[in-house]
């Protein structure tokens, strides 16, 4: 793509019109907005519907208490009983639910009908151990088939679980399991991880060894690997052996629709994790209405698949109860998209057919970045929807991603939600919105969001300011877990009466929403407010770079300087004359105060395990300080090699 071409991608609003046979066939129609518009409890407690209640809800919300929210609050309903058995009630038990992809290339179907089974046996299994209604669970797992039944053995049982990513240290998991007090862990031998087996158990018993840890008395362990693991008789036990004896049937108990389903952790790159709370019936209702609607599901042809982990809210949502809930046939991958090459994952949607694709932004720049000719060699024409969430995808990436992926026909659904929110709030609908790349545009049906000034003024189109929630929505947070405080203080002191996202974004003319990062990541340049993402989208807009990352460092003339770092494309040796020209295009896309003063080429970004760039380690790298915390990045490695690549004079003018 020319860099002219580019330029009017990051000027002009570009509008891709739905394929007539997608719009004539979506779930969800403008009607849709319409509806919730003239009755927004209405319309969600007709999504309530979605699912099977044992005792139907006859109140839709509570808020007479803001921000404590109850939904459904009457209503009482298994969260297993609707991912699992009653698909298998309705006659789908030889569907598959999940396809299981393991790194190294075995693989295994699963029927929901064997998942009922599974689940049902792991659920004696945890009641054997003691978990009773209530009590919490720790999940520490790779990428397997049980972590998926784990989740639901918790959720059948009314037994809250905490996940932890499953590459998180032993200080990251003991820190969780105690806040959570969690009495049981479960976990497996290890997982493979570019190509080769890689142990978790061992992390288990450090982290067991910390003293707010020790009240676990149970660590559950899956074999994956077969690697040699450590051993406490007593306290570990086999999950083939534990699990495998049990009754493949088990009679599912219906909880209150304000029962915790689960807490996750918040990947925390700034202070203490934030234990955020989700529960029942609004929970399922949001991700199962929000998985039908924007990747417009049919679940008897699709065949969906979610890249993400399930230690992240993605994964949670959107591999285990959204599409499970509609009775989804899914892929499940184990693995690292590289291995063993750097096409697995264009395989994976060739071999299983996939039709309905969700990934991050940052993997689809990883994917530019090795080139369209390994995309290009396989059969991608099954793919029918595509979706982005994580972070704002810069057009440039969009684009790729629907003509080098999407082959030009599909839709590209860019979902802004949160850990805190559940749920996807802010997306196109395909078939029903006009695409704009960049933009997360709309809320959806039976959401209400809007920008507002620093005084809590919406702002006017063309104008940025601070993402606000105004009205409570079903799968929202409840609370921080064990600290209703913070929870306040954190989300719903800043704006009276509303919840503040933490990000900013701007109203186009339209006033469609463009989501601009995390506000703690607007840099301040000579009285200028300036996004890191606005920056780093006009530097990948040029040819030669595939990833950029842009900080504030502090600057005694500036107030801040903007210090980028880049990646170039294929790795290419930098050219003389290029952090000048690329000094110069920031200049022309966004003016010339968004010019960067330090340009650095890099091999590699810190990210955290989600895929967001740690820019606080980038910050102290720009005002040569100390590196901060880097047990949380996907690589730590990476920032020796960063500093490695300095110094690279800082330039004037
Ligand atoms: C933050 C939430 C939601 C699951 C994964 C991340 C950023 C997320 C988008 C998007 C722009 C996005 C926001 C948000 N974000 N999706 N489509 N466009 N930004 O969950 O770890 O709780 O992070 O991710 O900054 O606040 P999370």
């Amino acid at each position: 793509m020319s860099n002219e071409s580019l330029a009017n991608l990051m000027t002009e609003t570009r509008r891709f019109a739905p394929p007539a046979e997608v719009a004539a066939a979506a779930n969800v129609t403008a009607a849709d907005y319409e509806a919730a518009a003239e009755d927004r409890l209405g319309y969600w407690a007709e999504q309530a519907r979605r699912l099977t209640w044992e005792r139907e809800p006859t109140e839709t919300l509570d808020w007479s208490n803001p921000p404590f929210a109850k939904w459904f609050a009457d209503g009482r309903l298994n969260v297993a009983y609707n991912c699992v058995d009653r698909h298998v009630e309705a006659g789908h038990g030889d569907r598959v639910a999940i396809h299981f992809e393991g790194e190294p290339g075995d693989s295994r179907a699963i029927t929901y009908a064997e998942l009922q089974r599974e689940v049902s046996q792991a659920a004696h299994a945890l009641t054997e151990l003691g978990v009773a209604t209530g009590d919490r669970v720790a999940i520490y797992m790779p990428m397997i088939p049980e972590a998926v039944i784990a989740m639901l053995a918790c959720a059948r049982i009314g037994a809250p679980h905490s996940v932890v990513f499953g590459a998180f240290s032993a200080d990251a998991l003991a820190t969780r399991i105690e806040d959570a007090d969690a009495r049981v862990v479960i976990t497996s031998d290890g997982g493979y991880r570019r190509g080769a087996p890689s142990a978790l158990k061992p992390a288990v018993d450090e982290a067991l060894t910390r003293p707010g840890a020790a009240r676990v008395r149970n660590v559950l362990v899956v074999r994956r690997t077969g690697q040699d693991i450590p051993w406490t008789e007593g306290r570990d036990l086999w999950w083939h052996e534990t699990v495998g004896r049990q009754p493949e049937e088990h009679t599912p108990e219906a909880f209150d629709a304000e029962h915790p389903l689960f807490i996750l952790y918040t990947s925390g790159t700034t202070g203490k994790p934030k234990g955020i709370l989700h529960t029942t019936g609004g929970y399922l209702t949001q991700v199962a209405y929000t998985h039908h609607a924007v990747f417009d599901l049919k679940p008897e042809t699709d065949v969906y698949w979610c890249t993400a982990d399930i230690g992240w809210v993605t994964g949670h949502s959107y591999i285990v109860y959204g599409p499970l809930a509609n009775g989804a046939t899914e892929v499940l991958y184990e693995g690292t998209p590289n291995t063993p090459h750097q096409g697995r994952w264009w395989e994976i949607v060739e071999k299983y057919g996939v039709t309905l694709l969700y990934t991050a932004p940052t993997a689809i720049r990883t994917c530019m970045k090795w080139g369209d000719e390994i995309p290009a060699g396989f059969n991608l024409s099954s793919l029918r929807v595509l979706g982005s969430v994580g972070e704002p995808i810069n057009p440039e990436a969009w684009v790729w991603y629907r003509e080098h992926i999407g082959g030009g026909r599909t839709p590209v659904v860019d979902t802004w939600w949160q850990t805190e929110t559940g749920a996807m709030m802010i997306s196109p609908l395909p078939g029903v919105t006009l695409a704009k790349p960049g933009s997360a545009q709309t809320p959806l049906p039976g959401i209400s969001a809007t920008v507002v000034d620093d005084d809590g003024n919406e702002v006017a189109n063309g104008s940025g300011g601070y993402l606000t929630l105004t009205e409570p929505w079903p799968s929202m947070l409840r609370t921080i877990w064990g600290d209703d405080q913070r929870f306040l203080d954190t989300y719903w002191s800043r704006f009276e009466g509303r919840y503040f996202a933490g990000d900013g974004a701007k109203k186009d003319a339209d006033g469609d929403i463009w989501l601009l990062g995390r506000v703690d990541d607007v840099m301040l340049v000579s009285g200028h407010n300036i996004s890191t993402t606005e920056v780093e989208s006009a530097l990948v807009s040029h040819p030669r770079i595939a990833e950029a990352a842009v900080v504030g460092a502090t600057d005694p003339q500036t107030t801040q300087a903007i210090c980028a770092f880049v990646i170039l494309r294929g790795g290419a040796p930098q050219e003389e004359g290029l952090v000048e020209e690329l000094r110069a295009h920031v200049a022309k896309e966004l003016g010339p105060i968004a010019k960067p003063k330090r340009v650095l080429a890099v091999d590699e970004l810190p990210k955290t395990r989600s895929g967001k760039i740690m820019r606080r380690l980038l910050r102290d790298i720009a005002e040569d300080r100390e590196l901060g915390d880097v047990t949380t990045l996907t690589d730590p490695a990476v920032m020796d090699l960063i500093q490695s690549k300095l110094p690279s004079a800082p330039s004037d003018d």
